[in-house]
Order: structure tokens, then C-alpha cells, then sequence
């Protein structure tokens, strides 16, 4: 497919716009709330070949952005938030990012501050397929989210670090979110091999492109099994400076009524911080894993 000039599906009347960078494309000429199925699979096609689409100027209430999500397959419950509530009376499948606070407590998770490079929940043994976000508050400045394409970041390897990397597996720590809050009860650590989390290959194949992929999930209490520490944190941090290179990453600067899904599984994600004077909320869904990365 030619990926660098904008095309318009032949089946579908969506089109399909590439951000032109490693990963992320826009979709343009689209309802989320009137999906027939030959828009959806066109849809669907374009998520697995951009990893990470944006579709603007939304208007989508909470039933519908489940609605919508529920095409990707099973919904996940939402992970309680950082004060152990769940967000929306009814709705557990919508977890909420803001800094807003009502009665003096926030009404959804991440504050205002930096959310450090991360893929969501891949602590979990079948981390979530997809994430959607949906912008309901943005601030004037600050608050992009960037995303980085692990296909991308594992092709830019050298071949001796490839052969290096071949069969390690790496422990996801389940210890802080990507705010660098502790988790609802969990006893904080810094020790990485005895931190809580999953064990996942390091490196992975994604189950419905077929690519190859390299999975870290994030970097603090990370840990590749069986070496020992200083070796772990030193290849690690080999690894990390790829990871963190601009030139594979696409940043994304928010309107309200903009919808991005991301690919979990080949993705990894982060927000710059912004004024906490301002107001930024977002509302979340996230599709349930159905396989252990592999
Ligand atoms: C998330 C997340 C970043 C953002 O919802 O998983 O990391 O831009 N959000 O709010
Ligand atoms: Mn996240």
C-alpha cells in the first residue's frame, strides 16, 4: 500500500491520511456512531498497517464510545483509580484521565504531570489488545501525547544486539503507572526481580500482522530475567536509547472531539505535562487481551 499520499478506500468512503512519520494515520469521512461493518473492516485495516489512527471532530458519549470499541472485540473494566474509586456510576469500562477536581478530589487518574514512555497494563499476563481515548477537556498548551512504533524501534537495531536480545524475556513491572503513582494495593519496590509483573518476551511477534516487534512496556522496575541486575539495567538502558530516538515517534497535539486508537502491542505512549491551572479530561477504553504475547 502506498502509505505517504492520502487514499480513499475504494469500498469505504473513509480516507486515510499517514501522519507521514514511523507510525499514525488520520481517518477522515467517518461517524464513529454509524460504523457499517465494510467501513469497519476498512477501518480495521488501516489500524493494522498504521498502528495508531486519529479521527477527529467526534461527538461521542460515553455508551457510544463503548459502542465503538466493542468492534475491536471484549471491553476491559477499568483500572481503579489512584484514589481506589472507579470513575463512571455504571459505566466500569470508562477509566477517566484528568487533572480535574471536584470537592477537592480528582475525578480521574494522571494529574497534570509527565506520563513517562509506557504501553497500557502489559504488567498483566494478556495486556489489552488497544487503548481509545477520547478528548472531552484539552488545555491551551501542553498535554501532547506521543506514540513510538516498536516495529520501527526493533528494525533500527543493530543485527549483533538483535542476536543478543533473540531469547531474553523481560519482567513488566506492575508496581507504579506511567505517572509514577503506586498501583491500587500493591506494596511499592524498587527492586526489579522481586517487583510484581508479568513475564513477556522481550522480543515478540504481533499475532495479526506478523511483524516483529520489540516489547519493553517501560522502563522503571523493568527487569530481563535471569541476568544479573547491573547487566539488566546496562542492556536496558542500550535498549531505552533507541526507544526514546524522535524519529520513531509521531506526536499528537489534542482538539476536543478527537478519538485515538492505539495499538497497544507495537505501541508505546507518553504526555507531556501541562498547567494544572488548566483543565485537561479525556475519557478511556481499552480492549481486553485475548492472547499472551508471544
Ligand atoms: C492512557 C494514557 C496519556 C494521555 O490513557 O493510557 O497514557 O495523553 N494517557 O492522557
Ligand atoms: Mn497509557
Amino acid at each position: 500500500m502506498d502509505i505517504d499520499t492520502p487514499r480513499a478506500d475504494e469500498s469505504a468512503s473513509l480516507t486515510i491520511v499517514p501522519t507521514g512519520r514511523a507510525l499514525g494515520a488520520e481517518v477522515r469521512n467517518i461517524d464513529l456512531k454509524r460504523l457499517d461493518d465494510r467501513t469497519f473492516a476498512a477501518f480495521l485495516h488501516a489500524f493494522h498497517a498504521h498502528s495508531v489512527l486519529l479521527v477527529r471532530g467526534q461527538t461521542l458519549s460515553d455508551q457510544d464510545l463503548i459502542a465503538f470499541s466493542r468492534r475491536f472485540g471484549e471491553l476491559d473494566w477499568a483500572p481503579v483509580q489512584e484514589n481506589g474509586r472507579r470513575f463512571v456510576e455504571g459505566l466500569p469500562e470508562i477509566y477517566i484521565v484528568s487533572n480535574v477536581k471536584q470537592n477537592g478530589e480528582a475525578i480521574g487518574s494522571l494529574g497534570s504531570g509527565e506520563a513517562v514512555w509506557h504501553t497500557d497494563m502489559s504488567y498483566l499476563d494478556m495486556p489489552p489488545i488497544a487503548s481509545a481515548l477520547y478528548a472531552l477537556e484539552i488545555p491551551p498548551v501542553g498535554g501532547n501525547t506521543s506514540f513510538c512504533s516498536m516495529y520501527a524501534i526493533y528494525d533500527a537495531l543493530p543485527d549483533e544486539l538483535k542476536r543478543r536480545i533473540a531469547d531474553l524475556k523481560i519482567k513488566h513491572d506492575g508496581t507504579y503507572n506511567s505517572g509514577g503513582f503506586v498501583r491500587q494495593g500493591v506494596t511499592p519496590t524498587d527492586d526489579p526481580r522481586t517487583s510484581p509483573g508479568a513475564v513477556h518476551p522481550l522480543v515478540c511477534i504481533h499475532p495479526d500482522t506478523g511483524r516483529r516487534m520489540l516489547y519493553l512496556g517501560r522502563r522503571r522496575n523493568a527487569y530481563l530475567v535471569g541476568l544479573e541486575l547491573s547487566q539488566s539495567e546496562a542492556l536496558l538502558d542500550e535498549l531505552w536509547t533507541y526507544a526514546a530516538r524522535p524519529d520513531f515517534s509521531w506526536e499528537h497535539v489534542w482538539q476536543v472531539g478527537d478519538l485515538v486508537i492505539w495499538d497497544n502491542r507495537c505501541t508505546m505512549h507518553r504526555r507531556d505535562p501541562f498547567d494544572d491551572n488548566s483543565r485537561r479530561t479525556m475519557h478511556r477504553t481499552q480492549i481486553k487481551g485475548t492472547a499472551r504475547p508471544a
